[in-house]
């Protein structure tokens, strides 16, 4: 048996997968916790026994003894991968074998960040190599996780650990979001990897081994990045503050909007989501403001419930029953 649950951010990233990969982990069966995609631009927030962390690389099933993957559509800084697994045993977190990195990952070098970190302003990227190590990748011209030493005893054959006879069930933890996409974000202002549920694939799973597909939105969107996203008004520095919309991995200021329904229903449409949870309800609960853009307009609600009865009903005419959409108010749960 090979079941694969895929866990994709549909926004732009900093939606909260992390939350919702730390709870499935701990409340379903799974075998491995699967980063999918991306490199240490990633940066995902978890609370766990009360403590928060700050994961790049490392999947959310080390929390719970899961064996955890970095997968071969990642690529992976060996620096920031040791200074994290340090950093979870300094945590009181447990790492020892149940880490592992795929073969045939590839390396992001020191050339690599420090080219990104010249370079990346253009687009604001998040300095950490990622476009560059790309590229290599792609040209054929970069570094395999199998060539080098420190990695060793970290090394999986992909094929052989989801062949090997025994019951694989995974949990694939996506890193970015819908709209950062290489293909179908808003381009050049994107990352360099796929970020959708077809990236989950890329790391050696049979497309019939999908079984539940978990979208993470937020309730209203942020963009980190160089474009100009936020518009002018209060409400969204409100958003911004409240939210603590400030990147894990760089500490800059997220842009803030409110939520688009067209983009929502793209990014489930094509990313075959069946469960949706959409985070961070408190933040407009406490500005007491409900709105989205629908067919160019901004629609505004008096209260909670007419603005997720409005989304409820969108969501049901795409095929997602009520039972399945989650409206989360809390950092430890969905
Ligand atoms: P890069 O992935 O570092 O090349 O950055 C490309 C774009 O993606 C920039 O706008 C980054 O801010 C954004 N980005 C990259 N990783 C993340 C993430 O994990 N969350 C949110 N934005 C990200
Ligand atoms: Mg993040």
């Amino acid at each position: 048996m090979l079941i694969t649950d895929v866990i994709v951010d549909l926004q732009y990233g900093d939606c909260g997968k992390g939350k919702v990969a730390h709870f499935l982990s701990k409340t379903k069966k799974y075998t491995h916790v699967l980063r999918y995609n991306g490199g240490c631009n990633a940066g995902h927030t978890i609370f766990h026994k009360g403590k928060k962390f700050v994961t790049h690389h490392i999947p959310a099933g080390v929390f719970f003894g899961v064996r955890s993957v970095i997968g071969s559509g990642c690529v992976l800084d060996p620096d920031q991968f040791f200074r994290e697994i340090k950093m979870l045993e300094g945590g009181g977190v447990a790492t020892r074998g149940k880490i592992f990195i795929a073969n045939n990952t590839h390396i992001i070098t020191q050339a690599n960040k420090d080219e990104d970190k010249k370079k990346g302003g253009k687009i604001g990227t998040t300095g950490r190599g990622n476009g560059p190590a790309y590229r290599e990748k792609y040209g054929r011209t970069g570094v395999r996780a199998e060539k080098i030493p420190a990695l060793k005893p970290y090394l999986m054959d992909l094929y052989r650990e989801w062949y090997s006879g025994k019951d694989v069930k995974i949990l694939a933890e996506g890193a970015q979001g819908f709209g950062l996409d290489i293909d179908w974000g808003d381009y050049p202002f994107v990352t360099s990897s796929h970020c959708t549920t077809a990236g989950a694939l890329l790391n050696g799973l049979p497309p019939s081994s999908i079984r539940d597909v978990w979208g993470v939105a937020k309730i209203y969107e942020t963009y980190v990045g160089s474009k100009k996203f936020q518009p002018k008004g209060k409400v969204f520095d409100q958003m911004a503050e409240l939210g603590e919309e400030y990147g894990s991995t760089t500490g800059r200021r997220r842009q803030c909007n409110w939520m688009n329904i067209q983009t929502l229903e793209r990014a489930v449409r094509m990313n075959g989501v069946t469960h949706i949870v959409f985070n961070k309800v408190d933040v407009l609960r406490t500005i007491q403001k409900w709105a989205v853009y629908d067919n160019g307009k901004k629609v505004e609600f008096k209260t909670e419930k007419a603005m997720q009865d409005f989304i409820v009903k969108r969501l049901k005419s795409l095929g997602i029953a009520r039972a399945r959409v989650y409206f989360s108010e809390s950092k430890e749960r969905i």
